[in-house]
Protein backbone atom coordinates (compact mmCIF):
# COMPACT_ATOMS: atom_id res chain seq x y z
CA UNK A 1 0.00 0.00 0.00
CA UNK A 2 1.79 2.99 -0.95
CA UNK A 3 5.26 3.44 -2.53
CA UNK A 4 7.85 6.26 -0.84
CA UNK A 5 8.13 7.91 -4.93
CA UNK A 6 4.71 7.99 -5.54
CA UNK A 7 2.19 10.81 -4.93
CA UNK A 8 0.67 9.80 -1.91
CA UNK A 9 2.26 12.19 0.29
CA UNK A 10 2.36 14.92 -2.49
CA UNK A 11 -1.73 14.36 -3.03
CA UNK A 12 -3.57 12.61 -0.17
CA UNK A 13 -6.51 13.64 -1.36
CA UNK A 14 -6.25 11.91 -4.78
CA UNK A 15 -4.37 8.94 -3.36
CA UNK A 16 -6.82 7.62 -0.89
CA UNK A 17 -9.84 8.76 -3.30
CA UNK A 18 -8.17 6.43 -5.99
CA UNK A 19 -7.75 3.91 -3.21
CA UNK A 20 -11.31 4.05 -1.94
CA UNK A 21 -13.12 4.15 -5.49
CA UNK A 22 -13.83 0.17 -5.49
CA UNK A 23 -17.08 -0.94 -4.17
CA UNK A 24 -15.19 -3.12 -1.39
CA UNK A 25 -14.03 -1.60 2.12
CA UNK A 26 -10.06 -1.19 2.13
CA UNK A 27 -10.03 -2.22 5.08
CA UNK A 28 -13.14 -3.66 6.14
CA UNK A 29 -16.07 -2.91 8.14
CA UNK A 30 -15.01 -4.23 11.03
CA UNK A 31 -13.61 -2.00 13.99
CA UNK A 32 -9.91 -2.39 14.35
CA UNK A 33 -8.74 -4.78 17.11
CA UNK A 34 -7.09 -2.45 19.62
CA UNK A 35 -9.50 -0.08 19.36
CA UNK A 36 -12.33 -3.14 19.93
CA UNK A 37 -9.91 -3.81 23.20
CA UNK A 38 -9.72 -0.55 24.54
CA UNK A 39 -13.36 1.28 23.93
CA UNK A 40 -14.66 -0.10 27.37
CA UNK A 41 -12.57 3.43 28.33
CA UNK A 42 -15.50 5.39 27.08
CA UNK A 43 -19.04 5.57 28.06
CA UNK A 44 -22.30 5.45 26.22
CA UNK A 45 -23.20 9.00 25.76
CA UNK A 46 -19.49 10.58 25.78
CA UNK A 47 -18.31 12.13 22.63
CA UNK A 48 -15.54 10.68 20.71
CA UNK A 49 -13.74 11.64 17.74
CA UNK A 50 -12.44 9.47 14.96
CA UNK A 51 -9.33 10.80 13.08
CA UNK A 52 -8.47 10.36 9.75
CA UNK A 53 -11.45 7.82 9.70
CA UNK A 54 -11.62 6.94 6.36
CA UNK A 55 -14.52 4.87 5.34
CA UNK A 56 -15.89 4.81 8.41
CA UNK A 57 -15.31 1.33 10.38
CA UNK A 58 -14.06 2.56 13.33
CA UNK A 59 -16.75 5.47 13.56
CA UNK A 60 -19.63 3.30 12.79
CA UNK A 61 -19.00 0.72 15.02
CA UNK A 62 -18.05 3.39 18.30
CA UNK A 63 -21.60 5.19 16.86
CA UNK A 64 -23.31 1.63 17.04
CA UNK A 65 -22.01 1.61 20.77
CA UNK A 66 -24.13 4.73 21.94
CA UNK A 67 -21.54 7.16 21.59
CA UNK A 68 -21.60 10.95 20.42
CA UNK A 69 -19.07 10.41 17.23
CA UNK A 70 -17.16 12.94 15.13
CA UNK A 71 -15.51 11.86 12.37
CA UNK A 72 -12.93 13.13 9.44
CA UNK A 73 -11.38 12.26 6.70
CA UNK A 74 -9.53 13.92 3.63
CA UNK A 75 -10.88 11.91 0.99
CA UNK A 76 -14.35 12.63 0.25
CA UNK A 77 -14.50 8.73 -1.68
CA UNK A 78 -13.90 7.65 1.96
CA UNK A 79 -16.19 9.45 3.96
CA UNK A 80 -18.90 9.00 1.31
CA UNK A 81 -18.86 5.36 2.03
CA UNK A 82 -18.57 5.87 5.64
CA UNK A 83 -21.92 7.89 5.33
CA UNK A 84 -23.46 4.83 3.32
CA UNK A 85 -22.28 2.29 6.13
CA UNK A 86 -23.61 4.26 9.06
CA UNK A 87 -26.81 4.59 7.28
CA UNK A 88 -26.73 1.08 6.39
CA UNK A 89 -25.92 0.32 10.21
CA UNK A 90 -28.59 2.95 11.32
CA UNK A 91 -26.69 5.02 13.60
CA UNK A 92 -25.79 8.73 13.28
CA UNK A 93 -21.52 9.94 13.01
CA UNK A 94 -20.98 13.36 12.41
CA UNK A 95 -19.06 12.90 9.29
CA UNK A 96 -16.69 15.79 7.82
CA UNK A 97 -14.44 16.51 4.93
CA UNK A 98 -11.06 17.47 6.29
CA UNK A 99 -7.43 17.55 6.13
CA UNK A 100 -5.86 17.21 9.90
CA UNK A 101 -4.08 20.46 9.52
CA UNK A 102 -7.87 22.47 8.35
CA UNK A 103 -10.08 20.34 10.83
CA UNK A 104 -11.89 22.59 12.57
CA UNK A 105 -10.47 21.03 15.91
CA UNK A 106 -12.42 22.05 19.57
CA UNK A 107 -10.55 22.83 22.35
CA UNK A 108 -11.13 20.22 25.55
CA UNK A 109 -14.61 18.89 23.80
CA UNK A 110 -13.78 15.19 23.40
CA UNK A 111 -13.96 12.68 26.25
CA UNK A 112 -12.40 10.41 24.07
CA UNK A 113 -10.10 10.13 20.20
CA UNK A 114 -9.48 7.08 18.46
CA UNK A 115 -6.35 7.48 15.91
CA UNK A 116 -6.08 4.58 14.32
CA UNK A 117 -3.60 3.70 11.59
CA UNK A 118 -2.82 7.67 11.17
CA UNK A 119 0.57 7.22 10.12
CA UNK A 120 0.24 9.27 6.58
CA UNK A 121 1.55 12.29 8.83
CA UNK A 122 5.44 12.74 8.52
CA UNK A 123 6.97 14.18 11.50
CA UNK A 124 6.33 17.51 11.26
CA UNK A 125 2.64 16.63 10.13
CA UNK A 126 2.53 14.38 12.84
CA UNK A 127 3.59 17.04 15.29
CA UNK A 128 0.81 18.78 14.60
CA UNK A 129 -1.70 15.96 14.80
CA UNK A 130 -0.71 15.05 17.94
CA UNK A 131 -0.90 18.35 19.58
CA UNK A 132 -4.05 19.16 17.83
CA UNK A 133 -5.80 15.39 19.72
CA UNK A 134 -4.41 16.28 23.09
CA UNK A 135 -5.37 19.73 23.03
CA UNK A 136 -9.26 18.61 22.13
CA UNK A 137 -9.45 15.83 24.80
CA UNK A 138 -11.07 16.86 28.37
CA UNK A 139 -9.36 16.83 31.02
CA UNK A 140 -9.57 13.07 31.25
CA UNK A 141 -10.32 12.29 28.29
CA UNK A 142 -8.26 9.29 26.98
CA UNK A 143 -6.33 8.54 23.34
CA UNK A 144 -6.71 5.14 21.33
CA UNK A 145 -4.06 5.13 19.39
CA UNK A 146 -2.88 1.90 16.83
CA UNK A 147 0.15 2.40 14.06
CA UNK A 148 2.94 0.32 13.22
CA UNK A 149 6.52 0.15 13.72
CA UNK A 150 9.98 0.10 12.18
CA UNK A 151 9.81 -3.88 11.55
CA UNK A 152 6.56 -3.34 9.69
CA UNK A 153 9.46 -2.35 6.09
CA UNK A 154 10.22 -6.29 6.65
CA UNK A 155 6.42 -7.05 6.46
CA UNK A 156 5.14 -4.51 4.30
CA UNK A 157 1.37 -6.12 4.86
CA UNK A 158 0.15 -2.15 5.34
CA UNK A 159 0.91 1.09 6.50
CA UNK A 160 3.56 3.64 4.85
CA UNK A 161 7.23 1.99 3.68
CA UNK A 162 8.84 5.17 5.33
CA UNK A 163 10.68 4.88 8.09
CA UNK A 164 9.90 8.63 9.71
CA UNK A 165 6.42 7.49 10.03
CA UNK A 166 6.36 4.71 11.72
CA UNK A 167 6.50 4.60 15.61
CA UNK A 168 8.22 3.28 18.37
CA UNK A 169 7.38 3.01 22.12
CA UNK A 170 10.11 5.66 23.06
CA UNK A 171 9.14 7.92 20.47
CA UNK A 172 5.15 7.79 21.64
CA UNK A 173 6.35 8.02 25.13
CA UNK A 174 8.14 11.24 24.33
CA UNK A 175 5.00 12.32 22.03
CA UNK A 176 2.63 11.97 24.86
CA UNK A 177 4.94 13.05 27.80
CA UNK A 178 2.40 15.22 29.43
CA UNK A 179 -0.31 12.22 29.35
CA UNK A 180 -0.67 9.33 32.18
CA UNK A 181 0.38 6.38 29.95
CA UNK A 182 -2.42 3.35 30.48
CA UNK A 183 -1.22 1.39 27.98
CA UNK A 184 1.99 1.08 25.48
CA UNK A 185 2.50 -2.09 23.65
CA UNK A 186 4.61 -3.01 20.76
CA UNK A 187 3.80 -6.61 19.39
CA UNK A 188 3.02 -8.49 16.63
CA UNK A 189 -0.22 -9.97 15.06
CA UNK A 190 -1.71 -11.56 11.75
CA UNK A 191 -4.38 -8.60 10.94
CA UNK A 192 -7.32 -9.39 8.53
CA UNK A 193 -8.28 -5.68 7.55
CA UNK A 194 -9.86 -5.34 4.45
CA UNK A 195 -7.16 -6.32 1.86
CA UNK A 196 -5.54 -3.41 2.96
CA UNK A 197 -3.96 -4.57 6.00
CA UNK A 198 -3.94 -8.59 5.77
CA UNK A 199 -1.06 -10.80 6.83
CA UNK A 200 1.56 -10.36 9.81
CA UNK A 201 2.02 -7.18 11.11
CA UNK A 202 4.28 -5.61 13.73
CA UNK A 203 1.93 -3.19 15.50
CA UNK A 204 2.19 -0.86 17.83
CA UNK A 205 -0.75 0.18 20.62
CA UNK A 206 -1.07 3.07 23.00
CA UNK A 207 -4.05 4.15 25.45
CA UNK A 208 -2.88 7.46 27.04
CA UNK A 209 -5.57 9.97 29.26
CA UNK A 210 -5.34 13.74 29.50
CA UNK A 211 -4.68 14.92 33.00
CA UNK A 212 -7.44 15.95 34.70
C1 LIG B 1 -4.50 3.74 6.60
S1 LIG B 1 -5.96 4.73 6.37
C2 LIG B 1 -6.79 4.46 7.93
C3 LIG B 1 -8.26 4.81 7.90
C4 LIG B 1 -9.00 4.53 9.20
N1 LIG B 1 -8.42 5.24 10.32
C5 LIG B 1 -9.06 3.06 9.48
O1 LIG B 1 -8.38 2.59 10.41
O2 LIG B 1 -9.81 2.34 8.78
C6 LIG B 1 -5.33 6.39 6.51
C7 LIG B 1 -6.39 7.45 6.30
O3 LIG B 1 -5.81 8.73 6.45
C8 LIG B 1 -6.46 9.63 5.56
N2 LIG B 1 -5.57 10.78 5.36
C9 LIG B 1 -4.39 10.83 4.69
N3 LIG B 1 -3.84 12.06 4.81
C10 LIG B 1 -4.68 12.78 5.60
C11 LIG B 1 -4.66 14.11 6.11
N4 LIG B 1 -3.64 14.93 5.84
N5 LIG B 1 -5.68 14.54 6.87
C12 LIG B 1 -6.72 13.71 7.15
N6 LIG B 1 -6.81 12.44 6.69
C13 LIG B 1 -5.79 11.98 5.94
C14 LIG B 1 -6.69 8.79 4.32
O4 LIG B 1 -7.68 9.32 3.48
C15 LIG B 1 -7.06 7.45 4.94
O5 LIG B 1 -8.45 7.34 5.12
Amino acid sequence: MGNPNDSAFDDPAGTWNRRFSGDDYLFGTAPNNWLREHAGQWQAGQRVLCVADGEGRNSVWLAARGLRVDAFDIAEAGVAKARRLAAAQGVAVNFKVAACDDYDWPRAAYDGVAAIFVQFADPALRGRLFDHIVQSLKPGGVLVLQGYTPKQLDYRTGGPPVLSHLYTEAMLRDAFAGMELLALREYEAVIEEGSGHKGRSALIGLVARRPR
